[in-house]
């Protein structure tokens, strides 16, 4: 069989949406996980974007030891220079760089010709190569680009000492075929390819990223670039579950990848909920209903034989349909097991913590799923927050207006107030704004059951807009109140320090 490639750039691209971003503990968190699943390169971050990207491609560096680690940088000095430092500790690393290369890029972005853009590839890899080995060039919007130039390109920056060539369908335009032929004349056309690894990155804005990831491999592509649940840039990447699982199912491609596919539901979970980023229910592989069978017809079928309806065994991705769920009488190595199962690992102090707050979930809650076990496992993100939810009452009801009275820590100050409101929600948060003066306003507000049953946990995404600024903010409470209330603390807490 031959060998893919995977690339995944969770925590690059992916993390480049509003909303998403990690703290270091969390991305070492993650990429831990990506290697433990198997990718062969994780793309860090872009050093040079701001200091807290520079310090995570540091401290993942240190942190992973057998995949390639990656650091993007634009083709200009400086931000290469960043990438270096910021991979100095890595013991496998990988610059990626690039540019525009398409007449929307060259012409409106950098106001520039063909042959200038050609002759700054080259020097950006020539560049590269002083410092590392493994250099990969991203041509993009590589999709609108015409194949006669982006052949030029591909050629000369494998002649300047390119390892890898990452063909980027940057605005999701490509249909599969066009996709396809492009790589194919790259191969038929370029000096040099076959000493060099292709790429696809695809993104996913008319919905075709892993179809035309998959007509990229069909014609000959060995690495593919792509995210835990398609997150990414706009409608997303080519999401790396998907991409696995095709190929794990169609053998007749002859083409293997390092995946260990059970590994791929917790890391999907815990890339989820550590983003606060929600899976669509229907995603293909790790959706929420991906293996539900919901018609009597399909319900008997799969009864009487699995692969009557079912393509794929739940557990090769990871999702054991017999797992047993945590109750109230659970004890800390039930938990700490189950924590492990999903990828994290805790100090003693910190999973007493989880356990405590656990206990007090179980309380309220017959069975502790997955799902709420990776809600507690981030929720001490809002200990050092400085604004806190002391407390919050309310009474609501058919015919009569909602009262609310809240009371909020602000840098270990309490103050509290009161308001009446169109629902619950409104009550309390005309209250929580008569204490913190601001102005500010809701953009989005979405709220999420995690499970099933009128005792769930419910989800809170909220996006408040500040000074023309949109802050995010998330909670989970089985009081759907509380969590709207806690959600908003969370983005005002991004803003006011
Ligand atoms: O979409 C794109 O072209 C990119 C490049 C930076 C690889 O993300
Ligand atoms: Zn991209």
């Amino acid at each position: 069989m031959d060998k893919l490639f995977i690339f995944d750039t969770t925590l690059r691209d992916g993390e480049q949406v509003p909303g998403c971003q990690l703290n270091t503990i969390e991305k070492i968190q993650v990429a831990q996980a990506l290697e433990n699943l198997g990718v062969d390169v994780i793309e860090a971050g872009f050093p040079v974007s701001s200091p807290g990207d520079f310090n995570s491609v540091v401290e993942i560096s240190k942190s992973v030891t057998w995949t390639v680690i990656c650091a993007l940088a634009r083709a200009i000095e400086k931000d290469i220079d960043m990438a270096a430092e910021a991979l100095k500790f890595a013991k496998r690393k990988r610059i990626h760089t690039g540019m525009g290369i398409s007449p929307y890029h060259i012409k409106y972005k950098f106001n520039s010709t063909q042959d200038e853009i050609l002759k700054r590839a080259v020097a950006c890899v020539k560049y590269a190569k002083k410092y590392v080995e493994d250099v990969e060039f991203y041509c993009e919007d590589a999709g609108r680009t015409d194949n006669v130039y982006l052949a030029r390109v591909a050629e000369a920056v494998i002649k300047a000492g390119a390892t890898v060539v990452n063909i980027p369908d940057t605005t999701g335009y490509c249909l599969p075929t066009e996709y396809g032929e492009k790589i194919k004349f790259l191969k038929e056309n370029v000096k040099g390819i076959h000493n060099v690894i292709l790429s696809t990155h695809c993104h996913n804005d008319l919905g075709l990223a892993t179809a035309n990831t998959l007509a990229g491999v069909i014609n000959g592509v060995r690495q593919v670039e792509a995210t835990i649940n398609g997150i990414g840039e706009r409608a997303g990447n080519t999401s790396l579950e998907e991409i696995t699982m095709i190929l794990k199912s169609h053998k007749e491609l002859n083409i293997d990848t390092n995946i260990n596919t059970r590994n791929i539901y917790p890391v999907s979970r815990m890339v989820s909920s550590l983003m606060n980023m929600p899976v669509q229910p229907n995603k293909a592989i790790v959706g929420r209903n991906a293996f539900a069978h919901s018609s009597g017809i399909h319900q008997d079928g799969v009864l009487k034989n699995r692969e009557s309806y079912e393509i794929i065994d739940p557990n090769d991705v990871g999702i054991d349909e017999n797992t047993i769920a945590l109750t109230a009488r659970s004890g800390r190595a039930a938990l700490k097991h189950r924590l492990t199962i999903l990828g994290i690992e805790f100090s003693q102090d910190k999973l007493d913590k989880v356990y405590e707050e656990f206990l007090k979930l179980a309380d309220r809650k017959k069975n502790v799923t997955d799902d709420d076990i990776l809600v507690l496992a981030g929720k001490d993100r809002a200990d050092s927050q400085r604004i806190k939810l002391e407390y919050l009452q309310v009474t609501s009801g058919v015919g009569v207006r909602a009262v609310a009275s809240i009371g909020l820590n602000i840098a270990g100050e309490k103050f509290e107030a009161a308001a009446s409101g169109n629902g619950p929600v409104d009550a309390a948060i005309k209250a929580l704004k008569q204490i913190i003066r601001r102005q500010m306003t809701i953009q989005e507000f979405l709220i999420q059951a995690i499970n099933k049953g009128s005792d769930d946990m419910g989800k809170v995404h909220m996006q408040v807009e500040h000074n023309g600024v949109n802050y995010y903010g998330f909670s989970a409470n089985t009081d759907i109140i509380a969590a709207s209330v806690e959600a908003y603390i969370d983005a005002i807490n991004k803003f006011v320090k």
